[in-house]
């Protein structure tokens, strides 16, 4: 058990922020919600995909050594007998039998104090906390080790429920298979039973050498995937951290055996460095290594990146060195070669392979979580925002006319239509200006281009940044190349434009 810093941000805000403004809805709300599945709004969909955009151009587009690839969520049976998961994906599930809760025992929060038990569920860190603090120990925040399946045997009967607290009232663990079944065809019997893919690996097993064969890549190379998977969790919960519908990013990278240790370590400091480029704070992401007897049965080596979300620090991400499991597999049950020739020693081979795979909504939360910010504005009032890296901003520029005023309305309808060939805007005339900054804040808007009666005449408009709120007056002509260097990170306050120096507005208001 350590002492961790404070989270800035509880779940709550973030909730709320996202249901209001129009992030993240409960699924089929009307018919009051279906349990952990998630429904994106107008700006969570913008944020989403901005987020598998920036995924990709780092692993597919900025590399030449990684193809991508759209596979079927329904796969051959055979697939899951052949990848272990009909057999082996699976979670340990106890009930208490006193009320009836059931849990995965490997998602216990537990801690021994003086000989005696505390245990809470899985994100809920606050309450162990508080139980610990009644019967007189420390507070403060505390992260904690997963609970093994041994550890929850060697201790079951002297173990509280971290629901109602009986102690030793668990049934024995047994294994819940996390695969949505169904039928493919008109008849429900055993011949039509498919499954619904709990990860997007498998299709790309499968397709090795039909990519290989089509795009002749030499080792090491290797295939990415975007796409929905399905898990029948047993618990779920805070968000969308957990849910049973989720979309997951995921690079297969194949190597030669002997390799693959430098090449794990290689793409784990990648993937961290994608997430500090894009703005997630480096005290906030902490790798952990998996102990033996938690690795999948896959795994030679897995580390998971943690993110310090609002329940505590929980994988965000998980590297796994996947040896040559799935090729034999795949290769031994369907009766195909799926090697490499390895022009150097005349030999076929099956290569290593290195995964980065991460939850997409799991990342939509962290860059949420990681951004939100609240501040004093100059009039001592609370501004709520996103701090938004600008690429995974879902609108990049807000448009904003002074009044609603025919004059006005016509030339920011046309600055809208001209910033819209390039970028996600938004077009706002509703309240006071001061109002629509805080909006378009509180959405991550990185600038807001002010369209005012001065405009008119020296055909100029005002920028306002959303971090600093500094302004400046960016002739019409200018404004996009000007949003363009901004956009990239050009920090300028005043621009010369044709020898002329642009006149720095008054920070704070137009
Ligand atoms: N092919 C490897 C694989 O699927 P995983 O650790 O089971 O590995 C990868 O899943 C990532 O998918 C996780 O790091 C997490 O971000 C996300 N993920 C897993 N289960 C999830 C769930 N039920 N809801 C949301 N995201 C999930």
């Amino acid at each position: 058990m350590t002492e961790e810093p404070p989270t800035r941000v509880n779940m709550e805000k973030i909730v709320s922020l996202c249901r209001r403004r129009g992030f993240i809805f409960p699924s089929s709300e009307i018919y009051g919600g279906l349990s952990s599945c998630w429904d994106y709004g107008p700006l969570g969909v913008e944020l989403k995909r901005n987020i598998k955009e920036a995924w990709w151009r780092a692993v597919v587009q900025e590399r030449g050594d990684v193809v991508g690839l759209d596979t079927s969520i329904l796969m051959h049976p055979q697939t899951w007998v052949a990848s272990g998961h009909l057999e082996g994906f699976s979670d340990p599930l106890v009930e208490c039998q006193n009320c009836n809760q059931r849990f995965r025992t490997d998602q216990l929060l537990r801690v021994k104090k003086d000989g005696r038990y505390f245990t809470a569920p899985e994100g809920r860190e606050d309450k162990l906390i508080e139980r610990l603090g009644n019967a007189g120990f420390i507070a403060g925040t505390v992260t904690f080790e997963p609970t093994t399946s041994q550890d929850f045997l060697d201790d079951k009967d002297r173990l509280p429920c971290p629901f109602c607290e009986a102690v030793g009232q668990f049934t024995e663990p047994r294994q819940f298979n996390l695969m949505f079944k169904t039928f493919m065809g008109p008849v429900e019997d055993e011949a039509g039973v498919v499954y619904l893919r709990p990860e997007t690996a498998q299709g790309m097993f499968v397709n090795f050498q039909n990519v290989l064969n089509t795009t002749r890549k030499r080792l090491p190379f290797g295939i990415a995937q975007i796409g929905k998977a399905f898990r029948n969790e047993i618990t779920t919960g805070n968000f969308i951290f957990r849910s049973r519908e989720f979309e997951i990013m995921e690079v297969e990278f194949f190597v030669k055996p002997g390799t693959d240790e430098a090449w794990f370590d290689y793409w784990l400091e990648e993937r961290l460095s994608w997430y500090l480029k894009l703005g997630i704070k480096k005290e906030h992401l902490r790798p952990r290594e998996h102990a033996k007897e938690e690795l999948s049965h896959y795994s030679r080596r897995t580390v998971d990146i943690n993110y310090l979300f609002p329940m505590g620090w929980a994988e965000l991400e998980g590297i796994a060195n996947r040896g040559d499991f799935d090729l034999t597999q795949h290769a031994s049950f369907s009766g195909k070669e799926l090697t490499y020739f390895d022009d150097g020693t005349k030999e076929h081979i099956t290569p290593y392979v290195i995964e980065p795979a991460v939850g997409v909504d799991r990342s939509v939360l962290a860059f949420l979580c990681d951004a939100y910010d609240e501040e004093k504005d100059e009039q001592g009032e609370v501004r709520a925002l996103l701090r938004l890296h600008p690429t995974l901003a879902p609108y990049k520029v807000a448009v904003l006319p002074l009044s609603r005023r025919e004059n006005l309305a016509i030339l920011a309808r046309e600055i809208d239509a001209d910033l819209r060939k390039l970028w996600m805007v938004s077009y706002d005339d509703a309240q006071s200006i001061g109002r629509r900054y805080r909006r378009q804040d509180e959405i991550g808007t990185p600038f807001c281009v002010t369209v005012d009666f001065q405009s008119l005449e020296d055909n100029q408009v005002t920028v306002r940044e959303r971090d600093s709120m500094n302004q400046i007056r960016v002739p019409i002509a200018e404004l996009k190349k000007t949003l363009q260097a901004k956009l990239a990170g050009e920090d300028f306050l005043v621009l010369p434009a044709g020898g002329k120096v642009w006149k720095e507005a008054e920070k704070g208001g137009v």
